[in-house]
């Protein structure tokens, strides 16, 4: 099971606060069941895991192994929820030296269109020379400027390098099922293409194929995935009681928190293949919550690297914050730490322990400083990293997320923030269309 562990949260806030949550937790769960509350639009992730087809797993494995068979790198295109999720998964599963540790064979995968930089672009580009290359092009709207301007590049030197015709083998869109360049151009082209459903906003949609092709192509099992999703359903429905509910506890604690004056959450891991589930969480958090001058910011740290860095701040500075450590039970891998006869290091009192053990004792010791210094501290343990316990870990953040949005009173399905510094560089770049915009932002330069 994961679990979720708030005892350390209790002496900071007052009384019954969190149990006094519950109701309006409840009525939030049954929003996102029945589809009564705001962004109902957009809820199509609560039931997507127990409602995948086999046949969409089939298709998206047939593809993954067309791209596997063919390509020693496949790039993946998209950004922000057409990015984050495959990369979060990829890499927590992933060897920490190689893109995939089951298997030899498996291609690198590699990310672009998540920047606009000139110089990473140019870098990939030279690394792909000579290199038997595919792409997977993600993009909802199919219009993205980071995700089609690095596609525009990709798509050339594949086309390039492996000729037209077998470029469009190795090539693989996923889009809208009609709007968008990226659809005309799939279609055109005649790419393999899946569709993202219209009703899972782009920070929702790890369990589509947004993220399972690139999971699929890096070789994991994208089945655990959503069985470990799908089961994590059943464990936080309107049926289960709220004590044993770890989404509805997490939306009910943050929100009492954020009420006490904790505006700012730290995501903790002690394991650094957690760096990428934590931008994921991020952005989850981050475009759900962050409207009408409200929502919890979402900041991330990975211990205890960031504890000779963050480590001051977290433990003495404003008293603003709270923490959520994702403890892994179970490390992969095995290593003692040996005994030195001279011990000039100082270090055999270690001797004979696995290193997770330090590492664990590290943990403890800082969630109990953090407390003592006045940081409330959520604790998140998740048995082991594989596709199961994963697919769990992103459910429950995704309901815990949709939950907490709907407590603090926003819509927690849309991002109409993301549009503003687009319109303005779009004006900037001298966008058809955007004429009168550009006027005023000139004029605003101007002065
Ligand atoms: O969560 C979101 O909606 C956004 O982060 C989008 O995923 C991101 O902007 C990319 O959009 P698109 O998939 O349309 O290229």
């Amino acid at each position: 099971m994961i679990k979720i562990d708030i005892s350390q949260v209790r002496d900071f806030v007052p009384g019954n606060t969190i149990k006094a949550l519950e109701p309006e937790v409840k009525d939030a769960i049954c929003k996102l069941e029945n589809g009564s509350g705001a962004g109902n639009d957009f809820i199509g992730w609560v039931n997507l895991a127990s409602a995948t087809k086999d046949s969409l797993l089939d298709a998206i494995e047939e593809s993954a192994r067309i791209m596997r068979q063919k390509c020693d790198v496949v790039v993946v295109a998209g950004i922000g929820g057409s990015y984050l999720g495959a990369r979060a998964v990829i890499e927590a599963l992933a060897g920490s030296f190689c893109t995939s540790d089951n298997d030899k064979k498996n291609p690198q995968i590699l990310f672009a269109g998540h920047n606009i930089s000139e110089d990473y672009l140019f870098e990939l580009t030279e690394y792909l020379k000579n290199c038997r290359f595919g792409i997977i092009n993600i993009s909802k709207s199919g219009t993205t400027t980071e995700t089609a301007l690095a596609f525009r590049l990709l798509k050339k030197q594949c086309e390039d390098q492996w000729g037209r015709e077998e470029a469009r083998n190795v090539i693989v869109a996923v889009t809208d099922a009609k709007r968008g360049a990226a659809r005309v151009c799939a279609d055109k082209e005649g790419y393999r293409s899946f569709i993202i459903p219209d009703n899972v906003g782009g920070r929702f949609s790890v369990l589509t194929p947004v993220g399972l092709l690139p999971i699929a192509v890096a070789g994991f099992d994208i089945r655990q995935l959503v069985k470990g999703a799908a089961d994590m359903e059943g464990l936080t429905g309107s049926g289960v009681r709220f004590e044993d509910n770890p989404s509805a506890l997490y939306a009910a604690v943050r929100n009492a928190l954020y009420r006490n004056g904790k505006k700012i959450e730290i995501l903790a891991n002690f394991q650094p293949k957690l760096h990428y589930l934590s931008e994921w969480w991020k952005q989850l958090y981050g475009e759900s919550e962050g409207k009408e001058g409200k929502g919890i910011f979402p900041a991330s740290v990975d211990f205890s690297t960031d504890l000779h860095s963050m480590g001051q701040w977290i433990q003495e500075g404003e008293r603003t914050i709270f923490e959520t450590v994702i403890s892994v039970d179970k490390a992969k891998h095995s290593v003692l730490v040996p005994f030195d006869e001279e011990n000039l290091d100082g270090l055999n009192f270690l001797a004979g322990k696995h290193v997770d053990e330090v590492n664990k004792m590290a943990e403890l010791g800082t969630r109990l400083a953090h407390v003592d210094g006045g940081v409330p501290n959520i604790r998140i343990t998740v048995p082991q990293l594989n596709e199961y316990w994963i697919g769990q870990l992103i459910y429950m953040f995704e309901k815990g997320c949709g939950i907490s949005g709907y407590v603090l009173g926003v819509n927690p399905f849309n991002q109409p923030g993301v549009e503003a510094y687009k319109k303005n560089m779009f004006a900037l770049l001298g966008k058809p269309g955007y004429e009168e915009e550009s006027k005023r932002i000139l004029s605003r330069i101007k002065e």
